[in-house]
């Protein structure tokens, strides 16, 4: 019997140069540098440039960098008008799903061929910056329109955190909100071959494009399992109400075998590198918001949490109470997580097809032993066929 590998748990996929996440270490590592001192010192446009390029960039760089988002940042009416096609009710990951996938075609639009619309190197970093810029207008919108209010129109005075928080609140944030909130994209940015970056190497892997690649990572991250779990961390915190319920509710949730969401990693056994930095990030927004109670609730569920199962909190846990200081709704945070991810997604797209073999497992079949159709009688010429190659195949 073959050793199967259920979920591909322990297998070594490929080689990669972007992140380096070490569970003995508990670190993370993006193109080398750890985490924790990028979200405190860079621009989330730094750390795009990093993962797209390898190497910090410069200052004209990054003023390149900026000035090409800033003149990405507006949604063209189409993309409005599809957005304003997707119900109200569907969950916002399908109205991101929806936008980028129609950015997409009208930037291959005439590009007819398949083998012309996987796009050169040049090609790919542009269309990787495109959908980066539109990322906060899409996502802006559509907690937006959920509220029945008109989009922002871009501040180009702002730079991508503090204008993603402007054209969704449509005030000008704290200092102290937009860092939180720059720290929170730093950290989601990138994560090796998590579901949805591997999913996004396995479309690129075929030749196809960017975009499509991208959409189809935006499909597993809704996952539960995967980025949908920062809005159901909330969910649990709006069900457990405040601190002093959290043991009765966790007696409850662990008798009924319930998975409690914000904890565990598939990699990250003692403690994912990320909770930190993202903790620190919301207790600044804790003091700036004066919610004393969020804190309390977060840590009491922590602490009974860890000391009855050993397992710990990952990204998720500290950024969905983040989020929702800020002002997001529940239903936006995996939207925001794309909107972080795309850098990563797309610098593994352009890494996957830098050095690119078709993604393509094995599987031990365990259906029904070989059978017939009752009649079947077969055209003689593909008999004759079938056993020349099975001849030839010895
Ligand atoms: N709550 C309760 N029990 C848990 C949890 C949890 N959050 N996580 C793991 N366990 C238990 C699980 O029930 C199993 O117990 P048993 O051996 O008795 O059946 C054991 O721990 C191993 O769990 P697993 O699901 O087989 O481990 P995995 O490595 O496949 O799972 C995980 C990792 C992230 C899917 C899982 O921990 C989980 O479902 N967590 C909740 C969802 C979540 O927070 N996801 C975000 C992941 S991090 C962000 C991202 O990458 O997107």
């Amino acid at each position: 019997m073959t050793d199967i590998k259920k979920g591909l748990a322990g297998v070594v996929a490929d080689e990669t140069a972007i992140s380096k996440v070490n569970p003995e270490t508990n670190s993370l590592l993006y193109r080398g540098y750890p985490v924790q001192e990028l979200a405190a010192t860079q621009p989330f446009e730094a750390v795009a440039h990093l993962l797209w390029h390898g190497e910090l960039p410069t200052d004209d760089e990054l003023a390149a960098l900026r000035a090409t988002e800033r003149a990405h940042r507006t949604l063209t009416p189409e993309v409005i008008a599809a957005i304003d096609l997707v119900p109200l009710d569907a969950h916002p990951m399908d109205e991101v799903r929806t936008a980028l996938s129609l950015i997409g075609a009208i930037d291959l639009a005439g590009r007819g061929s398949v083998l012309e619309a996987s796009g050169s190197v040049e090609d790919n970093l542009e269309r990787s910056i495109r959908l980066f810029a539109a990322l906060p207008a899409i996502v802006a919108y559509g907690q937006r329109r959920r509220h029945g209010d008109e989009p922002i129109a871009p501040r180009d005075d702002l730079d991508y955190a503090a204008n993603f928080l402007w054209m969704t609140f449509g005030v000008e944030a704290d200092p102290v909100v937009v860092d939180a909130f720059n720290r929170s994209m730093v950290l989601y940015a990138e994560h090796s071959f998590n579901a949805s970056t591997f999913t996004a190497r396995v479309v690129a892997s075929a030749l196809s494009d960017l975009y499509s690649a991208v959409v189809a990572a935006v499909g597993a991250l809704k996952g539960p399992l995967h980025g949908g779990a920062n809005e159901a961390v909330l969910h649990i915190f709006e069900e457990i109400g405040d601190a002093s319920n959290v043991v009765p509710w966790l007696d409850d949730a662990l008798a009924s075998k319930r998975k409690i969401m914000g904890f565990g990693h598939r990699v990250y056994k003692r403690g994912d590198s990320r909770v930190p930095t993202m903790k620190a990030a919301l207790d600044t927004l804790v003091a700036h918001y004066d919610r004393p109670d969020v804190a309390e609730l977060y840590d009491t569920l922590e602490s009974e949490f860890v000391s009855r199962k050993g397992i710990y909190p990952n990204l998720d846990y500290p950024s969905g109470p983040a989020y929702s200081l800020i002002g997001f709704d529940i239903l936006t945070f995996t939207p925001l997580f794309v909107a972080a991810r795309v850098t990563g997604w797309t610098a593994h797209i352009m890494e996957q097809l830098g050095s690119n073999a078709l993604i393509r497992p094995l599987s031990e079949y365990v259906g029904p032993d070989e059978r017939h159709i009752e009649g079947y009688v077969p055209d003689p010429a593909v008999a004759e066929a079938l056993t020349r190659a099975e001849e030839a195949a010895g």
